[in-house]
């Protein structure tokens, strides 16, 4: 045992958190938790983990579901590509696999939308398999500790911290010394104000006996930001909205949303309502601008999305390509991202 997985242990013994998924190795569970935790902090996604485990309770049910009813269950949460590969992935399990977890690293990684990350974490915790996790967490606690700025974004920051992790890793019971150096991460040796007086490896730290705790670890580059202006159209007609389908290379594939006018500058309300898209929507059927809502911001991986609500009604129905009308009380069974069916449930309220 290495000085490092000792004081790491024992650490963990005392500050362990007892997580839903913890209770058992069911990788299937295991792999839910983890792709969920991808990009939701712990607290937010555990009522999430509950949320789809009791929809899709195993992997058949998950592989029997509509894409559909996949992207319903995951609404809200964000990032819809997860939940469309956790569906292809359990149909490729049914079909490859008979409907049993494969239990080697490599048939793991093969499933779709699986990293070496999620890998490593289901075949160490399910199986006991020797493979080191590699996060976030993970590249902050080693490069920390043992002084390592070899930029992360980087192959050879890839490579020297992979390398320095497997030699760290607990062969013998991978899974909890995983689970340890993930937690220890986000408890203690957190990005922002991590606890280094109190730190069982204060003695040791480079980056605190250095005072480079705020540098480390090292990224080479920012992420590229783009932003995006989204005017939603919100039409009434009659007992309907319109809706339609997001399609396109693009984010929030396959999910619904109002019509919608995209523009790369920051048109106020006026210009977008004088726009010749507006113009060849609406043409002559003169359209009743109810309210406009205030723009919001949503911030995604590497797009910035202003968007605003317009809220108009017609007595005319219009007729554009991909539209469809919506009787009112059908629109909350389809999927939408959470901004749109935020606003949606705010305004079904309003009309009740
Ligand atoms: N973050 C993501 N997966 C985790 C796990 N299995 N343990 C602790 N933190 C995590």
């Amino acid at each position: 045992m290495t000085q490092f997985h000792k004081t790491l242990s024992t650490w963990f013994q005392q500050n362990r958190r007892n997580l839903p998924w913890r209770k058992s190795n069911n990788p299937y569970f295991i792999w839910v938790s983890e792709i969920i935790l991808q990009q939701t902090r712990i607290e937010q996604g555990i009522p999430w983990y509950f949320h789809f485990l009791e929809r899709f309770p195993d992997i058949k049910t998950l592989a029997e579901a509509s894409e559909e009813d996949v992207l319903l269950v995951w609404q809200g949460l964000g990032y819809y590509s997860r939940a469309r590969n956790l569906h292809k992935a359990a149909r490729q399990i049914m079909l490859q696999f008979n409907g049993k977890f494969p239990d080697s690293f490599d048939q793991i990684r093969k499933l779709k939308g699986v990293g070496d990350y999620t890998a490593s974490a289901v075949a160490s915790i399910s199986f006991g398999l020797p493979h080191a996790v590699i996060d976030g967490n993970v590249y902050r606690v080693l490069s920390r500790i043992f002084g390592i700025s070899t930029p992360i974004d980087t192959a050879a920051g890839k490579k020297e911290f992979s390398q320095l992790a497997a030699s760290l890793l607990d062969r013998e019971d991978p899974g909890p010394y995983n689970e340890a150096i993930m937690d220890f991460g986000a408890l203690q040796c957190k990005p922002l104000n991590p606890i280094c007086s109190d730190c069982p490896f204060e003695t040791k730290c480079f980056a605190l006996k250095n005072r480079q705790i705020e540098n480390l670890p090292v990224k080479s580059k920012k992420a590229p930001q783009r932003n995006r202006f989204f005017n939603y159209l919100f039409i009434r007609y009659r007992d309907g909205f319109y809706l339609q389908k997001r399609a396109e290379k693009d984010i929030w594939k396959n999910l619904y949303q109002f019509p919608l006018i995209e523009t790369d500058l920051d048109l106020d309300e006026k210009e977008v309502i004088l726009s010749s898209r507006f113009l060849e929507i609406f043409k002559n059927r003169d359209p009743v601008i109810k309210s406009v809502a205030p723009k919001i911001t949503h911030l995604l991986s590497h797009q910035k999305l202003f968007i605003r609500f317009i809220n108009i009604t017609l007595n005319e129905p219009v007729s554009e390509p991909g539209y469809v009308l919506i009787p009112i009380e059908e629109m909350t069974s389809f999927p939408f991202p959470k901004p749109l069916n935020n606003y949606l449930l705010k305004q079904l309220k309003k009309s009740i």
